[in-house]
């Protein structure tokens, strides 16, 4: 079955988000009006809360569970058959916390998106806010990248900063950021889809014809 949508000689684009829990990443997809159809969400996880919002927003929803497979190339391409029944133009990992095989990454080149907890490429791993704070830095944030075999150390596509405040816990440090990861991600998912962002030979991501605001976030406050 052809997956892919024709609209007036228009091809419209097509998404598999991959989650493995509360999916809050996946509903802010979603909800972000995108020009792109969700072919499907597929979780590693059977009981992940964010199926039940893909099935309430009519998403076709499927489960490959990695307990079931003896090794991450069995899960691998068991993961793989199922996103290619859907041949979609990308795959997007939406809080999908299974580290992929190198085969399984070159197999995606260039059509696979992380979102990650932290102004990469510092942080990467595990517990991103907890070491933040570890670590006293005044400036933390979220990454949306193209994912390469070095884990979350891909071209980086867009980020967003945030202030850590004194009486920060690494739970309302997570909530901040995960404000900005529900911004950020529709937006690369957006340039992605419009044929706003290539990559350079160099392995950077190029944006076409979009401005640099120069902003920039002091934290904390100057007097
Ligand atoms: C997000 O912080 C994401 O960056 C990280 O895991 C969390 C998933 O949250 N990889 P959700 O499932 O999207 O709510």
């Amino acid at each position: 079955m052809n997956h892919k949508l024709e609209l007036a000689n228009v091809t419209v684009k097509s998404i598999v988000i991959l989650i493995s829990g509360h999916g809050s990443n996946m509903r802010a997809l979603l909800e972000a009006d995108l020009p792109c159809r969700v072919a499907a969400v597929i979780s590693n996880q059977a009981d992940a809360p964010g199926l039940e919002i893909a099935k309430q927003h009519g998403i076709s929803t499927r489960i490959v569970a990695h307990l079931n497979h003896p090794d991450r190339e069995s899960f691998d391409s068991e993961l793989a058959l199922c996103i290619d029944s859907y041949q979609p133009d990308l795959i997007v990992l939406a809080g999908f916390m299974r580290i992929l095989t190198a085969q399984f990454v070159t197999r995606y080149q260039n059509k696979l998106i992380n979102i990650h907890p932290s102004l990469l490429p510092a942080y990467s791993g595990l517990h991103t806010h907890a070491r933040a704070l570890q670590d006293g830095v005044k400036i933390h944030g979220c990454t949306v990248h193209f994912v390469t075999s070095d884990i979350d150390q891909g071209p980086i596509i867009i980020q967003a900063a945030v202030s850590v405040h004194m009486d920060d816990t690494p739970a309302t440090l997570a909530a901040r950021v995960l404000q900005q990861e529900h911004r950020i991600f529709p937006q690369a998912i957006r340039w992605f889809c419009n044929g706003d962002i290539s990559l350079s030979a160099g392995g950077k991501v190029l944006m076409k014809g979009l401005e640099q605001p120069g902003s920039a976030l002091i934290s904390p406050e100057m007097e």
